[in-house]
């Protein structure tokens, strides 16, 4: 079996160039700042940062509108930044991955500004196209209340183009092999400068075929096949992420048998996971996971709790959304697209650091590999006064001075959050990194608990009975060595009695503290916990025989 698997005990830092530290004094976040900055998230624990789009775009959906997929955008630097930037951070013991956008292009790309001068273009067939204006060309939009349509006209083209998003992002027809060819390339460009792979932008979109007729593809998803083939094949240990937010019917198509994407984001198990922080009842959480696929031994789910869109919350009952609403973002100009919340996860909760840190708890102890956006390990909130998505991507609050510390230039790329208890003079890295109680030094601990604990990246799991509604446990085995994870997602503190399962009565070790816990009626505990208190325990043994191989570092 294949121990290194490096996915597995990952811990992934997603972030935007543009807004992260900007190293020339333009107000624009830009590589050389990055770069700079690499101490800090090498400090932090992160093992993996995962860049949003940086290539060159007219930047109307925040750079997922790529107009050149060979290049960086100038405002952010060079391809020789780039690469520094790489070759530092893996000196640094960091992977990078990379967005990879290709359900579509800008409109501004060449290739859809030949395209669209009609059939006789040689890239015309790189697009979607419809003689007549398709009936449905009103639904299935993503961004509705913002975004009027899926089919646009194009007078020179005498034709309609698909686009499942706005319409100057139109889609690629992936049924063309010639434009299968051209992504491949791209990912064998990237790969080339030093990533480690690709975190895929709307990968159902991108198999999905639709508006095309007679394509010809037996099998929509063998292309997700082609990719991981070809990733493979020019680096080994590379790795695509997907961003597939779909059903546990389907997800398997995503993951296929150890051939296709090795992680997924896991959309509904963070959904449920809001209903019941909401409710304080793990109950919807525990059937999220249950639902969930055997998965085969190279694939992964990816955990976050936000991201840098929308807090989506399509897949839950309108009566459960509504809830989580009601609690989380009640105000109409916190909720977008009729799904979901422009909200960052501190301030949701108010700040409120018992919540906050169970919630991070248990997203850095679920099956898979944890995903943080910047900013959240501390504690940053949003922008309402920004528009639709851009509330979440304020630049990162450096330090108390000026913008935050983030840019030296009058006037920064966006507006830092300056008001309020999450305004940049209240949470910054500057000051928390100074306060052993802050949440930042919070999140580095909890970070390097997650490393020492492969288990958790790597071991089978199950769910524990515990008697009580609000408290989830979650046992873990690998080589011999067992983990138990428990939180209280209610604010009222419990005792549970708890079989942790296994062929033996065991003491129960607390990683995070020195207590441990002796069995008192057979196998069975008897836990406390506070009103959402966590605890992660050893099974068995304080320090375990270390029986596994000791993890590559990256
Ligand atoms: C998903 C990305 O996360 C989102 O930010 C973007 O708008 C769409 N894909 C289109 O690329």
């Amino acid at each position: 079996m294949i121990e290194d698997l490096w996915y597995k005990n990952a811990v992934v830092y997603c972030l935007d160039v543009e807004t992260f530290m900007d190293g020339n004094g333009d107000g624009v976040g830009d590589f050389v700042g990055l770069r700079r900055k690499l101490d800090y998230l090498a400090g932090l624990g992160v093992t993996c940062v995962w860049l949003m789009p940086f290539q060159p775009t007219p930047n109307r959906d925040n750079g997922y509108d790529i107009r050149d997929y060979y290049g960086v955008d100038p405002r952010l630097g060079d391809l020789g930044d780039f690469v520094a930037f790489t070759h530092e951070a893996k000196l640094h013991g960091i992977r990078v991955i990379i967005d990879l956008v290709v359900n579509h292009t800008s409109d501004q790309h060449p290739w859809f500004q030949s395209a669209r001068k009609g059939p006789d273009s040689p890239f015309h067939d790189y697009y979607v196209w419809a003689k007549k204006k398709p009936k449905d060309a009103h639904k299935g939009m993503v961004f509705p209340g913002v975004q009027p349509s899926t089919w646009t006209y194009v007078k020179e083209a005498g034709g309609w183009y698909f686009h499942r998003f706005f319409d100057f992002q139109p889609d690629l027809n992936v049924a063309n092999p010639e434009v299968r060819e051209q992504i491949l390339k791209v990912m064998g460009y990237w790969l080339e400068l030093g990533v480690s792979g690709f975190r895929v932008d709307a990968v159902p979109f991108l198999v999905e075929l639709k508006g095309l007729k007679n394509h010809g593809v037996e099998d929509p998803y063998g292309f997700l096949k082609e990719m991981r083939e070809f990733l493979s094949w020019r680096k080994g240990d590379a790795i695509l992420l997907a961003e597939a937010n779909v059903t546990m019917d389907e997800v398997m198509e995503f993951f296929g048998d150890n051939d296709r994407m090795q992680l997924v984001f896991n959309f509904l198990a963070n959904q449920n996971f809001y209903l019941s922080l909401t409710r304080g009842d793990a109950t919807p959480l525990i059937q999220a996971l249950k639902a969930s696929p055997d998965l085969p031994h190279t694939a992964q789910w990816a955990n976050f709790l936000r991201n840098h869109d929308e807090l989506d919350l399509g897949r839950l009952s309108d009566k459960d959304r509504a809830e989580v609403f009601q609690a989380l973002g009640p105000d109409k100009g916190m909720q977008l697209y009729d799904r979901g919340l422009r909200r960052r996860f501190a301030s949701m909760l108010d700040g409120d650091r018992r919540r906050i840190e169970l919630a991070y708890s248990l997203m850095f102890t679920l099956p898979g590999t944890p995903v943080l956006w910047y900013g959240d390990e501390l504690g940053m909130g949003e922008n309402l006064a920004l528009k639709e998505r851009q509330a979440v991507r304020t630049p990162m609050q450096w330090s108390p001075e000026r913008h935050g510390g983030f840019t030296l230039a009058q006037t920064p790329v966006k507006p830092l959050v300056e008001e309020g208890a999450f305004g940049f003079a209240q949470v910054n890295v500057a000051q928390q990194r100074c306060d052993p109680t802050s949440q930042l030094n919070w999140t580095e601990r909890i970070i390097r608990a997650r490393k020492e604990c492969p288990e958790l990246g790597w071991g089978a799991w199950r769910i524990l009975r515990t008697g009580n509604k609000g408290v989830m446990a979650l046992r873990y085995d690998w080589k011999g060595n067992a983990m138990v994870v428990l939180h209280n997602l209610s604010a009222r503190p419990c005792t549970v009695k708890l079989d942790p399962g296994g062929d033996e009565a065991c003491p129960l070790y607390n990683v995070l503290t020195e207590d441990h816990s002796e069995p008192v009626d057979g196998q069975r505990h008897t836990l406390t916990l506070e009103g959402y208190g966590y605890r992660w325990f050893r099974v068995g043994h304080q320090n375990p025989a270390r029986k596994h191989k000791v993890e590559p570092r990256p």
